[in-house]
């Protein structure tokens, strides 16, 4: 018997992080605020082996993501290697950079399945927020070929304040462009959102409002778009069950190599994340600290241990508990129940804010 109990499934999903780079510089990046430069990614052989050694170990599904993933001039190479594999593959990116050619490229390879992000429907306020004049048209134009290469096509909305008026706006115009499948996706308040939280957390009225245009827009695009929508969990009772539980179900790995259990963990003191260049994805899946820190529930402080939820919600969100209440132990701040739940009740009263930092290399902090 294993001293630390059974061991784990494998991993669903494996996230793969290709480089900080993106002509993008949206302000609720869920990249780190310490980005890795060019000179620290990871090379193509390396990539490889990683995609290698999910298969064996069991993962699923490989999202190809960034920073912006078609910044990669070996990108086809590493889809071509996950296709090879047997991975299922999926492109996460912005979309700016893809053209026609690329595009078929990365078809021809085995690429399955296309993720675009869209800031806004307006093209004024998407370029104003991603700092990248055209980005909306370019986005549009890259959505038809897409569609016109026979991939399924995601689209994935980001709202916050700035943009909920428009919501119906931008679920008309990514079901205009053959999106079989809308993500509507409140901003999440780590990192860079952190930072941005005074300008982006929408009002109760505003949310309330959200929720009458996706019902309304699931029973309109029924049998033809799936939406999936993540609420901001500010305004829940209970929090998110986060990457679905501690080193439960992914594994992302970044730009240089580090393996972690989500996109934020490097947030958290104390941990030394594994790297893929010194040991197997299978050994820091199955016996790495850092996987297993918060893996379970053994690791809960009350209210947490005792309480029903604790296997749904797996105690929320480590990153959101350290940045809120500076101890990634305790309970998540967003559930009703935990000790430090005020501190939540207070944001929802902070005054709102047109001030926004921009996710700029120059305003980082920068690794190596
Ligand atoms: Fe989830 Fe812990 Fe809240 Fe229970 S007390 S609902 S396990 S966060
Ligand atoms: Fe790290 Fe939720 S983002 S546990």
């Amino acid at each position: 018997m294993n001293p630390q109990g059974p061991l784990p499934e494998p991993p669903l999903a494996l996230l793969a992080e290709l480089t900080h780079r993106c002509p993008l510089q949206c302000p609720y990046c869920s990249n780190p605020r310490a980005l890795v430069t060019r000179a620290g990614e990871l090379d193509t052989a390396s990539w490889q082996r990683v995609l290698t050694e999910a298969a064996r170990l069991g993962v699923l599904q490989v999202h190809f993501s960034g920073g912006e993933p078609t910044a990669r001039r070996d990108l086809v190479e590493l889809v071509r290697h996950a296709a090879a594999s047997g991975l299922y593959s999926n492109l996460i990116t912005s979309g700016v950079q893809l053209d026609a050619k690329r595009l078929a490229a990365l078809a021809e390879v085995g690429l399955d399945h296309v993720q675009l992000s869209f800031q806004d429907a307006d093209d004024a306020s998407g370029d104003a927020v991603a700092a990248y004049d055209g980005a909306q048209a370019k986005k549009r134009a890259v959505a038809a070929l897409v569609i016109a290469q026979g991939l399924p096509l995601t689209a994935n909305l980001v709202v916050h304040r700035r943009n909920l008026a428009r919501l119906p706006a931008m679920i008309e115009m990514a079901a205009g462009l053959g999106a079989s499948r809308l993500e509507v996706a409140h901003v999440q308040y780590y990192g860079w959102a952190l930072a941005n939280r005074a300008a982006l957390l929408p009002t109760r009225d505003q949310l309330e409002a959200a929720d009458r245009v996706i019902e309304a827009a699931r029973a309109r695009l029924k049998g033809r778009v799936v939406i999936d929508y993540v609420m901001p969990d500010y305004y829940a009772r209970r929090p998110k069950a986060c990457m679905s539980g501690w080193g439960r179900r992914f594994i992302n790995i970044t730009p240089s190599g580090k393996a972690l259990p989500c996109h934020a963990a490097e947030t958290l003191p104390g941990i030394d994340y594994p790297s893929v260049t010194t040991e197997s994805l299978e050994a820091i899946w199955r016996r790495s600290d850092a996987f297993m820190r918060f893996r379970g529930t053994a690791w809960m402080p009350e209210p947490c241990r005792s309480c029903d939820q604790r296997e749904i919600d797996w105690g929320g969100c480590r990153c959101q508990a350290l940045a809120l209440t500076g101890d990634a132990t305790r309970t998540d701040p967003v559930c009703a129940l935990a000790p430090d739940h005020a501190l939540i009740e207070r944001a929802l009263t902070e005054p709102p804010t047109d001030d926004l930092t921009f996710r700029r290399f120059a305003a980082a902090r920068i690794q190596a």
